[in-house]
């Protein structure tokens, strides 16, 4: 398997399995579901296919690829965090989809490449000690031309208050922007966030897999 992720990945699954039962409230009072419905609608109005939602977290980035662009083919979800991936099966389950649910890191073996249509990723980036190899194992899941949805969160002083926490990392939009194109992706759009914290603390991203 490929090494990717923080060597804090243990006690980071223990900390998120932790939260896991308020992670969505958070989210919601934040706006984060909002921002994540903007993102799918700066997004082609395309079915989503084969869909992989990486850190999944409560499943919110998945639920809001779905009320976008419809209905999925197979819907994979992975997290490191156990309680987190019941969560988000569940909250799927209540909308009747029945999704997959992985266990498993970002660069994890368990997923062969080429077989999805669209990947997801919202602020889990942040965690992973190597970005360029981590966005270049993403590319490589999915078929060409299928799209990649991207959530970054940038340099602010509530991110960094973050990092203390969570390890976790922040990105300027021109990085992360250079980021992508090393890795490979093409027709890479930037999406900034029209309102509330996620305007000021994340960014969006599109790109496409040549
Ligand atoms: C900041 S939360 C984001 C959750 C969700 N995507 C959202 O937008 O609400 C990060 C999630 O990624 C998971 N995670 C952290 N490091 C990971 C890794 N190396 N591989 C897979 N998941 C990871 C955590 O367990 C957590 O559920």
């Amino acid at each position: 398997m490929i090494r990717l992720s923080s060597t804090r990945r243990p006690a980071l699954g223990a900390l998120y399995d932790a939260i896991s039962d308020r992670w969505q409230a958070g989210l919601d009072r934040l706006g984060y579901p909002a921002a994540y419905a903007e993102l799918f609608r700066a997004g082609p109005a395309q079915a989503p296919g084969r869909m992989l939602d990486l850190g999944t977290g409560s499943g919110a980035f998945a639920m809001a690829a779905l009320q976008r662009c419809g209905p999925a083919d197979r819907v994979v979800l992975l997290d490191i965090s156990d309680r987190m991936l019941g969560e988000a099966a569940s909250r799927l389950a209540a909308t009747g989809v029945a999704a997959e649910t992985l266990a498993a890191p970002v660069g994890s073996d368990a997923l062969a490449p080429e077989v999805f249509d669209t990947v997801l990723a919202a602020h889990v980036i942040e965690h992973l000690d190597d970005v360029p190899a981590a966005l270049a194992w993403c590319r490589r899941r999915l078929v060409s031309g299928g799209h990649f949805y991207l959530c970054v969160s940038r340099p602010h002083w509530c991110t960094a208050l973050l990092r203390w926490k969570w390890g976790h990392r922040a990105y300027a939009p021109d990085r992360m922007m250079a980021l992508l194109a090393g890795a490979g992706f093409r027709d890479i759009r930037h999406v900034a966030f029209s309102s509330g914290p996620p305007s000021r603390t994340s960014a969006g991203y599109i790109a496409t897999a040549p």
